[in-house]
């Protein structure tokens, strides 16, 4: 048998399915377990931690490890750490759930989904979490946003997920980690990129995925279906992109595409750091960080999110990263590039942000090609007619 060939983050692919046993056993006491409703975040939190995405994280963080997250971007046990994953609730949800007990979780729709045994309820200081996870503490921000809309105690423990269900909308594309490792190793990948995004496939997007084919085995192609903003395209478009992408446009036997049922955080180069460990716990050994990763708005700089990664030792984190540039069409060259491969002045890069392309999808036009191929903004022009 092949060993794995990179290991989980923490050592341990942690694993916090109930068993059948302890599903039989928490339905029985579905009825007399105090409830706690989770939103969206918190129900993704919930299956993430439970397949081993976040592992080492076997529940919502205990009051040193959240502190230590957010003032030094490390567990307690000093692993490598940038967000905290945490419960939060109001004082009024709080105050009768007592230490030591079971606590039954139910998604957004009210449904069972999984159980926490309550370690810890501690309050927190909410500014002090903005500013140092998310740079900033205006409420502008939509991740700071959730943090001054969420309750004021965290409830902290390990869980239990009841059943992982096939995801509603894209049940083939649900590849879990234990799932991922083992097809990497089936296909004889020694070294994988994982690549995050949030957006609708464009050219940029595809020149830095290419470059790194170019030195990898495969690509882990994770598009994030959790919760995003209001004004992000929805997944299920993207994800229409993403099959057009693989039908045309990549080789099919060097990728893998799969979602990653993840909230995003808004949180630049901290969830860079994030965004990176989740994929070496899918198997990846590298991972994509091009420009302004997981950024909104101007609140990061253009290569934060790379520099980071110069505040860990390379070991400790355990998955490498793959820096690119910002990417653009050059019409002197015909082609995409970077400011490394491309003399083109300013006048010659074609750059369209997000912003722009969702405004031409507004006003009823179609993103030229050297935004996006074809049937990619053909795609998008369509579902915008539609919403
Ligand atoms: S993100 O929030 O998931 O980072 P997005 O889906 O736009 O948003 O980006 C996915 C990845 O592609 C990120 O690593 C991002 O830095 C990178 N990226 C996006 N656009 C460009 C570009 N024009 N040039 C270089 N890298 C880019």
């Amino acid at each position: 048998m092949i060993t794995d060939f990179i290991a989980p983050h923490g050592g341990e692919l942690i694993n916090r399915l109930a068993t059948p046993v302890e599903k039989k056993d928490f339905l029985a006491k579905a009825d007399s377990l105090p409830r706690v409703q989770l939103d969206e975040r918190a129900t993704s939190d919930l299956v993430m931690i439970a397949i081993g995405g976040f592992s080492p994280i076997s529940g919502f963080m205990e009051k040193d490890d959240y502190l230590s997250v957010v003032e030094k971007m490390r567990l307690a046990n000093d692993l490598p750490w940038s967000v905290p994953v945490t419960l939060s609730v109001t004082e009024e949800v709080a105050t009768p759930l007592t230490v030591g007990s079971l606590i039954r979780l139910d998604d957004p729709s009210g449904k069972f989904v999984g159980v926490l045994q309550l370690t810890q309820k501690y309050s927190y200081d909410k500014k002090h979490e903005a500013i140092n996870v998310y740079r900033t503490d205006e409420d502008q921000h939509p991740g700071v946003k959730v943090i001054y809309d969420q309750g004021a105690i965290n409830l902290a423990g390990p869980i239990w997920l009841l059943e992982r269900e096939d995801h509603p909308q894209f049940p083939k594309y649900q590849i879990d980690p234990a799932a991922s490792r083992a097809m990497f190793q089936e296909k004889g990948w020694k070294t994988v990129v994982g690549f995050q995004t949030r957006n609708p496939i464009h050219r940029a997007h595809e020149y830095i995925i290419k470059c790194a084919l170019e030195i990898v085995d495969g690509l882990f192609l994770h598009p994030l279906v959790g919760a995003t903003k209001s004004d992000d395209i929805p997944a299920d478009v993207r994800m229409r992109c993403y099959e057009i992408m693989m039908e045309n446009y990549f080789p099919q036997d060097r990728v893998i595409l799969a979602i990653n049922p993840s909230a995003m955080r808004y949180a630049g180069p901290r969830e860079a750091i994030f965004h990176a460990l989740i994929r070496k716990n899918y198997g990846c050994t590298h991972f994509i960080v091009g420009r302004d990763h997981a950024g909104v708005g101007d609140y990061y700089g253009t290569y934060d999110a790379q520099e980071i990664f110069g505040e860990f030792k390379p070991e400790e984190l355990g998955i490498t990263p793959l820096k690119f540039e910002h990417a653009f069409y050059c019409t002197r060259t015909e082609q995409m590039a970077t400011a490394k491969t491309s003399p083109a002045t300013k006048e010659e890069r074609i750059h369209l942000s997000g912003t722009k392309v969702r405004a031409m999808l507004r006003e009823g036009k179609t993103p030229p090609p050297q935004f996006s191929r074809p049937q990619v903004a053909e795609e998008l022009a369509r579902a915008m007619k539609e919403s």
